[in-house]
């Protein structure tokens, strides 16, 4: 198959993880055939300086032709301690996420056996741990309008809204999920308190009655935050809004052992966005220490959703959990049992998990 792909590197660590994925995904396609072909555009930061503007028309343009995009990460510190900056990185990725119509946000997490040390967390609470998040991702509070500091400076409103088809939409898509696996969904939400989440909840209800098969537990979100580290197995697939989506998966990080291995999965009618949960992470940057293996995974689900590449998407996620078997980690990812040796720069763990791909050829 013949496959485009663009690669929004974005800020950061962002190049340095995505050139990995970019690397993984040629191999796979010299392996099985396909054709992969890598364009690279602007988003964030990097694109506020060289255009202007955080995403340009042209790059919005290029990305709803192609089949797949790769993303690494938007941010940079300059902005975040200036409330008053009026353009600001991350709003490149709230746009292209609503100009590509990217509802669906899926953020699997796993815990890998090898990295249940690197968590903060019992290994005993986290082991078997196995579940979806289906996070909204073009709606809620992130794009209610009015949205506006008051002229006296001194109040600010951001608005929440979600409309039927929005919810229904993306709880359509966790059920079919849930319907593959073990059947269980939660949808999180305020319901006690919030009009919107009412609607959530009602609309998740009536929606529930086609899926008969499937359990459905409401759940509000100051729970589900304790729930989520009280119990990881009891969830199968967490449906819920934007914000409460955000907050949860950071959460949800420590249950698969660093931010470093999230991958994620942003969906809607068309193409897709593929890219890794944590941020730009600034701090890191240009230092050869970040962790590519988010990247990686999500370019298996990349191979997986948007190209229907099951086998492919496997040869990746195998070849991570090899390479974990064997000691190698990354520091996010090293604990106090790993062989200081081991402990490899983002370019050493790519390599080692190349060759691992290479050599199951
Ligand atoms: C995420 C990020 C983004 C979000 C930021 C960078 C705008 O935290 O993808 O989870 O809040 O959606
Ligand atoms: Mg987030």
């Amino acid at each position: 198959m013949n496959k485009n792909i663009i690669v929004l590197a974005g800020d950061g660590i962002g190049k340095e993880v995505t050139q990995w994925g970019v690397k993984v995904l040629q191999e796979i396609a010299d392996q099985f055939g396909h054709t992969f072909t890598f364009e690279e555009a602007l988003i964030g930061h990097s694109a506020i300086v060289a255009e202007g503007a955080p995403l340009s028309d042209e790059t919005i343009e290029r990305c709803k032709k192609a089949d797949a995009i790769l993303l690494g990460a938007v941010g940079h510190p300059m902005y975040d301690n200036d409330p008053s900056a009026k353009v600001r990185p991350e709003q490149g990725l709230l746009k292209i996420r609503k100009e590509l119509g990217l509802y669906s946000n899926i953020r699997p997490i796993k815990i890998f056996d090898e990295l249940i040390g690197a968590s903060s967390l019992k290994p005993e609470i986290l082991r078997g741990a196995d579940f979806l998040f289906y996070r909204e991702l073009v709606s809620g509070i992130y794009f209610g309008r009015p949205r506006e500091r008051f002229n006296d400076g001194n109040s600010a409103k951001d608005t929440k809204v979600y409309h039927r088809y929005e919810v229904e939409r993306i709880a359509r898509q966790a059920f079919d999920a849930a319907r593959t696996r073990r059947k269980i969904l939660h949808s999180i939400d305020k319901a006690n308190v919030l009009e919107s989440s009412r609607l959530w909840r009602e609309t998740v209800q009536v929606l529930s009655t086609e899926y008969p098969d499937v359990t459905v537990t409401h759940m509000f979100v100051d729970n589900a935050a304790m729930q989520l580290i009280r119990d990881p197995l009891q969830f199968d697939v967490i449906l819920t809004g934007n914000m409460f989506g955000d907050i949860l998966s950071d959460e949800a990080s420590q249950i698969a052992g660093s931010l470093g291995m999230l991958a994620s999965a942003s969906v809607g009618d068309k193409v897709g966005i593929y890219e890794p949960i944590h941020g730009s992470a600034p701090d890191i940057a240009g230092k050869n220490i970040a962790n590519p293996l988010a990247t990686i995974l999500s370019t298996a689900l990349m191979l997986d959703i948007s190209f229907g590449m099951k086998e492919e998407a496997n040869t990746v996620i195998d070849a991570v959990d090899q390479l974990l078997k064997s000691g190698y980690r990354t520091s996010d990812i090293a604990d106090s049992t790993t062989d200081k040796n081991q402990i490899l720069g983002t370019k050493e763990i790519g390599n080692k998990l190349l060759n691992i791909i290479k050599n199951n050829k």
